[in-house]
């Protein structure tokens, strides 16, 4: 996607053919800074310290992690080590693991010679079919856009939680490519940002993604979204997620299955946008997603721009509060009108993705 004009993914290889670049996603949307990342340890940091964060994306840090990780040592145990590091930098994105799984099964496969050249290969294989799934995900979901565009009269009117844009992946997003691609159909299409609390994804950075594209939004408080449905000024939900388990329960950010349940009471389409890389086979249900736990310093510190531009951090609860912050929920699928991957979109159900998807189902618990 572009950025005044010019086209950036989320995460490269410089020109000297090692050092990877990530986009800063933490001093976004004050600042559109770039960060290098030259060893496997700098790989780690910007993962937990979600200098990248989104699922997709997260995988392909990983994936290029172990590239950096190579060049220091190639050898097996020391890739393993590496690959054990940088899978417990975040626990819910099942990319993450899927990432890492694809790129040891592909070293172990080579000499240690050649183990530098394979490993920065199939990343980029990683980080290209990304891209081409999310721009399938964009295509699909944009049909959906555009049954809801024929339904009604006027502009069609999307509400998304967190950020699940080209941000998040390495580039067009999940939930944001449909209306990407919708608006560039020409398609009237305005969006609900929820400000996603407490790292507020939604306000930092989706409304950052949208604005520099020229789609029209409104930030809203994330308790908004159940009142906008129920006068009818949501037309259609989608958001994406950091795993959907077999049987189509969806584990996303914070928040996500209270929008489900206020979509569900209104009749409003609750769909998600996923490739197949954020499908965890080994999971029956979303009973057994880990969901991550992050600081309560998250709740109670706030960070924005003062009037004189300065960048300063706020606390908002007394110092005695204790506070809590699990990062994610699981929707359960009863709840999810419909999945979109780059395969099209099916039932969030076992035998849905099952159609979609036969051969994976090898890999689904008995
Ligand atoms: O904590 P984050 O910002 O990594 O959480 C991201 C989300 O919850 C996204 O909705 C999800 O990863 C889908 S990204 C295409």
């Amino acid at each position: 996607m572009k950025v005044d004009g010019q086209p950036y993914r989320s995460i490269w290889v410089d020109p000297d053919g090692s050092t990877v670049r990530v986009i800063d996603q933490t001093r976004l949307p004050w600042a559109f800074e770039t960060a290098a990342l030259r060893t496997l340890d700098d790989a780690a940091h910007a993962i937990r310290a979600m200098l990248v964060r989104g699922a997709p994306l997260i995988g392909a840090t990983a994936a290029y992690g172990l590239c950096l990780a190579a060049r220091a040592d190639a050898s097996l145990p020391g890739l393993e080590r590496a690959a054990a590091l940088l899978n417990a930098t975040r626990p819910t994105a099942v990319n993450l693991a899927w990432a890492l799984a694809r790129m040891m099964a592909r070293l172990r496969g080579c000499g240690e010679r050649e183990r530098v050249e394979t490993a920065y290969a199939e990343a980029a294989r990683i980080a290209d079919e990304d891209a081409a799934q999310c721009e399938a995900i964009g295509r699909h979901g944009a049909a959906l856009i555009a049954a809801a565009a024929g339904a009604r009269p006027g502009r069609v009117n999307l509400l998304t939680h967190c950020n699940a844009g080209w941000l998040a992946t390495v580039d067009w997003g999940t939930a944001l490519a449909p209306i990407y691609v919708a608006h560039e159909r020409g398609l009237d299409v305005h969006v609900w940002v929820d400000e996603t609390r407490p790292r507020n994804q939604g306000a930092a950075l989706t409304a950052w993604e949208l604005g520099r594209h020229g789609v029209p939004h409104t930030v809203i408080a994330d308790n908004a979204g159940g009142h906008l449905m129920q006068h009818g000024r949501v037309d259609l939900a989608i958001v994406g997620a950091d795993r959907v388990a077999a049987n189509g329960d969806v584990a996303n950010k914070i928040g996500t299955y209270l929008k489900a349940l206020a979509a569900h009471d209104n009749g409003v389409p609750f769909h998600v946008a996923v490739p197949s890389s954020t499908i965890d086979w080994s999971l029956a249900s979303g009973r057994d997603i880990p969901i991550e736990e992050r600081s309560g310093q998250e709740v109670a510190i706030v960070s924005g721009r003062t009037e004189s531009g300065a960048i300063a951090a706020v606390r908002i609860t007394p110092e005695t509060s204790p506070t809590a912050n699990p990062a994610f929920d699981v929707t359960p699928a009863r709840l999810v009108s419909g999945l979109v991957t780059e395969r099209g979109c099916c039932a969030a159900t076992r035998a849905g993705l099952r159609a979609l998807f036969p051969d994976a189902a090898h890999a689904e618990p008995a």
